[in-house]
C-alpha cells in the first residue's frame, strides 16, 4: 500500500467529513450560516468520546478536580467583572469599495465565500480605520429589550467556574490546591470565521480552572518553593510547588493527553508567549499549536493567571472569595519575623499592583493590600490559578487531519484506486468494531453475525453491515475510521470442528487478520479501546 499526503489535504478532509457524516454546514438548505456547523453521525460520535476522555482524565481519574455544568447565559455583572465587556473585542476593519468586514489583524486573505477552507485575497479597496469590535453575542433577558436587561452568551466556560468556586468548595470536601473542570458551548461574534471548524461563531470548549496556593503561602508552609529543574514532566504535585510548577505540570499532563488519544509529540508544538504578548495579569502562558494543513495553529492554552479572576469577582461581586488554610495558620506563627515580614511585603505588592491595575483609587488600594497581606499572616488568601482551556472543536479537526491517509491499491488487472483510511487511536474513534457476516444471504451467518453485534453493542460502539462484498465493507470501515472489523464465516459456524465459535478479526491499519473465540472478544476490544 503506497501512502500519499496530497497538498489539498484540508480540502479533501472536508469534504470526507460532508460525504461520510462527521461534519455538515449548519442550516445547509438556507445556504449555510458562516461560522456554524453541525456533527453528522460519525463527528457526534467522536466528539462524545473525546469530551468523555477528557472528563475522565481531568476528573473522574483525579481525587483533586471537581466538575461543574453551568448555564450558557449568566448575570452580565460576571462579564463586566472578568473583562469581557470592555475588553473582548477584535479591531476590525470595514472596505469602502466591497463592503466587506474583516480583522484588522488578518487583511490580506479572507475564507473563499465558496469554499470556505480556501483563502482567498481581499478586495484592495479602501478601507476604514480599525475600531474594536466586541465579541459577544448579545441578548436580552424577558419579553423588554432594553439596556437594563442586556445578556451575553458566554463567550468561554471558564467564568462559571470563578463566579461557583465558593460553592464548589463548600461541597466537594475539596482543599487548595484542587480543581473545577467544565466542558460546554462558547459563542464567540468571531469577525472572520476561518478555515473550517477551527474558528467558528458557535464551539465548545474544555476548560480547567487549577486552585493553587499562592507562592508566599507555599513558601511559608514548606520552608522554599521548589525550583523546576530539567525538561519534561516535574512529576507528582508536591506541597512545595508554586505557581512554575503547577503551570509546567499542567502542560506536560495536556501533551501527555493529547498522545494519548493520537496526537505523537511531533505533531504538536509548545509556544511560550513573550512578556509583551502576556494579559496584565498573566504571569506565563503555553499555548499548545497543533501542525494543522492550513498552518501550525493553536489547539488550547495553558495560563497561570494569578489571583485576577476571583479577585475581580470578589470586587465586582462584593462576596468574599478567600479560603482559609490551617497549615498556613499553623506555619505562619512558627516563622522567624524577618520571613514573616517578607513574605507579608512581597503578598502585600502584588495585591496592591493589582488593585492599582484594576483601577481602584490609591487610599482604598493601600488599605486593601494591607487588609489582605495581614489576613495572610492569619491563614487566609485568594487562590491563584493555572487555566488549561481547550476547545473541542479544533481538537477534532486535529484528529481528524492527523487521522486523514489515502492508500493507492492496484488490483489483479492493473486498475488503480485510492481510497481514504482515517487512522484514529481506538479509543476516539466513533465505531470501534464492525460486525459484517461474509455473505448476506445465508441465514445462519446473518443469524449468527447479529448475535455476536448484539454481545458487543452494549459495551463499545459497535456497527452491523452485511450489505456489498466484503472488501467494500471494509473499505467503508476505513473511511470512517473503524479500528476493527469482526468477520463472521462458515468456520464461525463449526466447517472447521475446532474454529467453532471463532471469529476473524481485521486490523484497520495494516489489514492484518487474526481468528478469536467469540467469548473473549468483547475482553479483548475493551481492552484496545479504552
Ligand atoms: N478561558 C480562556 C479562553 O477562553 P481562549 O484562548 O480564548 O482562552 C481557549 O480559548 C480555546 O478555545 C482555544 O485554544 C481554542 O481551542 C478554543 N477556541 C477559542 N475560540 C474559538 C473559536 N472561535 N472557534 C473554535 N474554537 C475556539
Amino acid at each position: 500500500m503506497a501512502e500519499s499526503k496530497q497538498p489539498d489535504r484540508m480540502e479533501k478532509v472536508v469534504s470526507l467529513c460532508k460525504r461520510r457524516g462527521f461534519v455538515f454546514p449548519s442550516s445547509e438548505i438556507y445556504g449555510g450560516i458562516n461560522g456554524f456547523w453541525d456533527y453528522g453521525p460519525l463527528g457526534a460520535e467522536l466528539k462524545r468520546n473525546v469530551k468523555e476522555l477528557w472528563w475522565s482524565e481531568m476528573t473522574r481519574l483525579r481525587d483533586d478536580v471537581a466538575g461543574l455544568e453551568a448555564t450558557i447565559i449568566m448575570h452580565p455583572q460576571i462579564w463586566k467583572a472578568s473583562g469581557h465587556v470592555d475588553t473582548f473585542s477584535d479591531p476590525m476593519i470595514d472596505c469602502k469599495t466591497c463592503k466587506g468586514r474583516f480583522r484588522a489583524d488578518q487583511t490580506g486573505e479572507i475564507p473563499c465565500p465558496q469554499r470556505p477552507s480556501k483563502m482567498v485575497t481581499e478586495c484592495a479597496g479602501e478601507k476604514t480605520q480599525p475600531r474594536p469590535f466586541n465579541l459577544m453575542f448579545k441578548t436580552h433577558c424577558g419579553p423588554v429589550e432594553s439596556e437594563d436587561n442586556v445578556c451575553y452568551l458566554r463567550p468561554e466556560t471558564a467564568q462559571a467556574i470563578f463566579a461557583q468556586f465558593k460553592n464548589v468548595l463548600e461541597t466537594s470536601r475539596q482543599k487548595v490546591p484542587f480543581g473545577i473542570a467544565q466542558v460546554g458551548k462558547a459563542f464567540r461574534n468571531e469577525v472572520t470565521p476561518r478555515n473550517f471548524t477551527f474558528r467558528s461563531r458557535e464551539f465548545e470548549q474544555m476548560e480547567l480552572e487549577y486552585f493553587i496556593k499562592p507562592d508566599e503561602a507555599v513558601e511559608a508552609i514548606s520552608g522554599s518553593v521548589a525550583e523546576a529543574t530539567g525538561e519534561g514532566h516535574p512529576g507528582e504535585p508536591q506541597p512545595s510547588w508554586g505557581w512554575q510548577l503547577w503551570h509546567k505540570y499542567w502542560v506536560e499532563e495536556r501533551l501527555r493527553f493529547y498522545e494519548g488519544i493520537g496526537l505523537p509529540r511531533t505533531s504538536l508544538e509548545e509556544y511560550w508567549q513573550k512578556p509583551e504578548e502576556l494579559a496584565h495579569y498573566a504571569r506565563a502562558t503555553v499555548d499548545i499549536l497543533f501542525k494543522f494543513p492550513f498552518g501550525t495553529q493553536e489547539l488550547e492554552g495553558i495560563a497561570a493567571r494569578s489571583d485576577f479572576d476571583l479577585s475581580q469577582h470578589e470586587r465586582h461581586a462584593g462576596k468574599p472569595m478567600g479560603v482559609f488554610d490551617d497549615d498556613l495558620r499553623a506555619a505562619w506563627t512558627r516563622l522567624p519575623k524577618e520571613t514573616q515580614d517578607a513574605l507579608w511585603k512581597r503578598y502585600h505588592d502584588a495585591r496592591h499592583k493589582y488593585l492599582i491595575k484594576s483601577g481602584v483609587d490609591a487610599e482604598s488600594a493601600a488599605a486593601t493590600a494591607r487588609n489582605d497581606a495581614d489576613n495572610l499572616a492569619k491563614g487566609k488568601y485568594i487562590p491563584h490559578v493555572i487555566e488549561p482551556s481547550a476547545g473541542v472543536d479544533r481538537l477534532i479537526l486535529a484528529l481528524i487531519t492527523h487521522a486523514f491517509s489515502e492508500v493507492t491499491e492496484t488490483d489483479d488487472k492493473g486498475k488503480s484506486e485510492t481510497r481514504v483510511i482515517l487512522r484514529f487511536h481506538p479509543r476516539v474513534a466513533p465505531i470501534k468494531v464492525a460486525v459484517l457476516p461474509l455473505l448476506k444471504n445465508k441465514p445462519e451467518l446473518v443469524a449468527k453475525a447479529r448475535g455476536v453485534f448484539e454481545l458487543l453493542r452494549g459495551q463499545v460502539n459497535t456497527y452491523y453491515d452485511d450489505s456489498g462484498s466484503i472488501g467494500r465493507r471494509y473499505a467503508r470501515q476505513d473511511e470512517a475510521g473503524t479500528p476493527f472489523c469482526v468477520t463472521v464465516d462458515f468456520e464461525t459456524l463449526g466447517e472447521k470442528p475446532e474454529l467453532l465459535d471463532t471469529v476473524t478479526i481485521r486490523h484497520r491499519d495494516d489489514a492484518r487478520q487474526e481468528r478469536l473465540p467469540i467469548t473473549g472478544l468483547a475482553a479483548w476490544l475493551l481492552e484496545r479501546v479504552r
